[in-house]
C-alpha cells in the first residue's frame, strides 16, 4: 500500500462486533477507516447499508469498503446495484485474493453467522494484500459494467 488508502466499513445488525473488530484491524493495517454504522444491533435493513457503503466507494471518497450481514449475500447483492462496485463474497482466503487480483473488486462482503472473526481476519488481509493483475483481466472487468 501505498498513499493511504480509505476504507469504508458498514454492516447490519447481525454484524457489529466483528465489523467493529475489524476496524481495528484494518486500521491497524495503516488504513483509514471510515465506519459508517449502524452502532447498536438494533434490527435494520441490509440494503441500506450496503448502498451507502457502496456509494461511498463508487463516488470516490473511499477506494474500498467492507461489508457485513448475516451471510454476506443480500448486503452484497445491495452493494452491486450501484454502478462502478465490484463486490464479492468471501468465506475462505484463496476467493478473496482473487476477486482482487482477477476481479478487481472494491468491496469485500463477509457473513458473520458463516466466518467465525479469525477466518474472518485473514480473508480480510487476503484481500487487502491483493492487487489487481490488469492485463486480460482489465478487459474482463471492463466487460462487467453496465453499457
Ligand atoms: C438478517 O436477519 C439477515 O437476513 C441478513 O443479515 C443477511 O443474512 C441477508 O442476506
Amino acid at each position: 500500500m501505498t498513499a493511504t488508502q480509505r476504507i469504508v466499513l458498514s454492516s447490519d445488525h447481525a454484524d457489529i462486533e466483528l465489523r467493529q473488530t475489524i476496524a481495528k484491524h484494518v486500521a491497524a493495517k495503516g488504513y483509514e477507516v471510515v465506519d459508517i454504522g449502524p452502532m447498536t444491533s438494533e434490527s435494520t435493513h441490509y440494503p441500506i447499508h450496503g448502498e451507502a457503503a457502496a456509494q461511498k466507494v463508487a463516488s470516490g471518497d473511499c477506494q474500498l469498503g467492507i461489508i457485513l450481514c448475516g451471510t454476506g449475500q443480500g448486503i452484497m447483492m445491495a452493494a452491486n446495484k450501484v454502478k462502478g462496485i465490484r463486490c464479492g463474497v468471501c468465506s475462505d482466503t484463496f476467493s478473496a485474493r482473487m476477486i482482487r487480483q482477477h476481479n478487481d473488486a472494491n468491496m469485500l462482503s463477509l457473513g458473520a453467522r458463516v466466518t467465525g472473526e479469525g477466518l474472518a481476519l485473514d480473508i480480510v488481509d487476503a484481500y487487502l494484500d491483493a492487487e489487481f493483475e490488469g492485463g486480460r483481466h482489465a478487459t474482463r472487468v471492463a466487460m462487467i459494467e453496465p453499457s
